[in-house]
C-alpha cells in the first residue's frame, strides 16, 4: 500500500491523537502518502481528506479529544452511504483506512473491508469494551480523571457527613465504574453486568457500615446501569436518614490530556497498524492490547469475541469498603 487513510470514529477518547501521531509519523517516514480524514465516516462519505505530513502532527501527542474530530454518522450504515464512502476513497487512490474507534466504528471498518477497502482498526474509548483487548486507549486517561474527580466530590461527602451518588460513563459496560469504584473506596458500586438490587446493593451495605461506624458514603453507578441517581439520592435519604447528593460526571470524564500509558499505547498501536498491517498490504485486522503485548485480530473474529467484568474484582471491592 501507497496511500493511507486515518479517521476518528465515535465517542473522542484522551490518546486518539497520540495515535494519529503514530500513523502518520509511522507512514511518512516509510514512504507512503497519508491522509486525515475529518469526522470520522462523515468526511470518508464527503471527501474531507486532508494531506498529512510529519509536521501536521506535531505538539497532539498531549492533546485530549481529537484533531481529526470525531462524528456518529448514521448515513453510512446505510448502503448508499457506504457505497459513497468506497466511492471518495476510491477517488483519492485509498488503499487501507485505519479506523480509531469503539466496536461501532470497527462494524463500520468491517463492512468497508467487506466491501474491497481494507481497514484496520484501533481501539480508541474511554468504556475498555471491546473485547478482543483488556485495555483501549483512553480508558486509562478517564479512570484516573473520574480518580481525581471523586477525591474532590469525598471531600465535601465527608465533611457533611453525607451520602454522594456519582454516575459515571459506561454505555453498556462497567469497567469505569467497577475499577473506579476501587480506586475511591466506594461503598456501593452499580455496573450493568450485575442485575442492580437497591436495596441489597446499597441500602443494606450503607445501613451495615452504619454498624461499624461510617458516616460517609460514596455509590459510584455505571451510566449502563441504568439507575437514576437523582431518584437513588432521595431513596437512600429515605431509607438511612443520610443526607444524599446526586452527581453526573458527564462529559467532565473524557477531555484532559493523555495519561502516560495511553500515550505509549497509542504510539504502539498506530505503529503497529502501518508498519505490521498495512505495509505488509494486511487489512480487515484490529489492533490489541492484551496483558500489555500488542497484537492483531481478524476483524470479523474480533467482533464475535466477548468479555466479561472480572467477577472477582467486583466481590473483593466491595469486601473491602466496609
Ligand atoms: P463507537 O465506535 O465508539 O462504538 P458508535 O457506536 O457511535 O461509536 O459508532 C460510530 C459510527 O460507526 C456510527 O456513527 C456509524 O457511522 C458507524 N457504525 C456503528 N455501527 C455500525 C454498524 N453496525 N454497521 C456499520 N457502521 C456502523
Ligand atoms: O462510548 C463512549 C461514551 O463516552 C459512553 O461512555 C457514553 O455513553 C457515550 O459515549 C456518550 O456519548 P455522547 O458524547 O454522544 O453523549
Amino acid at each position: 500500500m501507497k496511500k493511507i487513510a486515518v479517521l476518528t470514529s465515535g465517542g473522542d477518547a484522551p490518546g486518539m491523537n497520540a495515535v494519529i501521531r503514530a500513523v502518520v509519523r509511522t507512514g511518512c517516514e516509510n514512504g507512503l502518502e497519508v491522509y486525515g480524514v475529518e469526522r470520522g465516516y462523515s468526511g470518508l462519505i464527503n471527501g474531507d481528506f486532508i494531506p498529512m505530513n510529519l509536521r501536521s502532527v506535531s505538539d497532539i501527542i498531549n492533546r485530549g479529544g481529537t484533531i481529526l474530530y470525531s462524528a456518529r454518522c448514521p448515513e453510512f450504515r446505510t448502503e448508499e452511504g457506504m457505497q459513497k464512502a468506497i466511492q471518495t476513497c476510491k477517488e483519492f487512490g485509498i488503499e487501507g483506512v485505519v479506523v480509531i474507534g469503539g466496536d461501532g466504528s470497527f462494524r463500520g471498518a468491517r463492512d468497508l473491508s467487506e466491501r474491497g477497502i481494507p481497514c484496520v482498526g484501533i481501539p480508541g474509548t474511554i468504556d475498555n469494551d471491546i473485547a478482543c483487548c483488556d485495555y483501549t486507549i483512553g480508558y486509562d486517561t478517564c479512570l484516573n480523571t473520574i480518580m481525581e474527580l471523586v477525591d474532590r466530590i469525598r471531600d465535601t461527602t465527608e465533611s457533611h457527613d453525607r451520602c454522594s451518588v456519582i454516575e459515571v460513563m459506561g454505555r453498556h459496560a462497567g469497567y469505569l465504574a467497577l475499577n473506579s469504584g476501587i480506586a475511591c473506596g466506594a461503598t456501593a458500586i452499580l455496573i450493568p453486568e450485575v442485575p442492580v438490587d437497591i436495596q441489597k446493593h446499597v441500602i443494606e451495605r450503607m445501613q451495615r457500615t452504619m454498624k461499624a461506624d461510617k458516616k460517609h458514603f460514596i455509590i459510584l453507578a455505571a451510566e449502563g446501569a441504568c439507575v437514576d441517581v437523582q431518584q437513588l439520592a432521595k431513596e437512600i435519604e429515605a431509607k438511612t436518614g443520610v443526607e444524599s447528593r446526586a452527581t453526573i460526571l458527564g462529559h467532565t470524564q473524557r477531555g484532559g490530556y493523555p495519561t502516560a500509558k495511553d500515550r505509549i499505547k497509542a504510539t504502539q498501536m498506530g505503529y503497529y497498524a502501518v508498519k505490521k498491517l498495512l505495509m505488509n498490504d494486511i487489512g480487515n485486522r484490529v489492533v490489541a492490547c492484551q496483558k500489555e503485548k500488542i497484537l492483531d485480530y481478524d476483524i470479523f473474529e474480533a467482533l464475535q469475541m466477548t468479555k466479561s467484568i472480572d467477577k472477582e474484582l467486583y466481590e473483593i471491592a466491595h469486601e473491602v469498603s466496609i
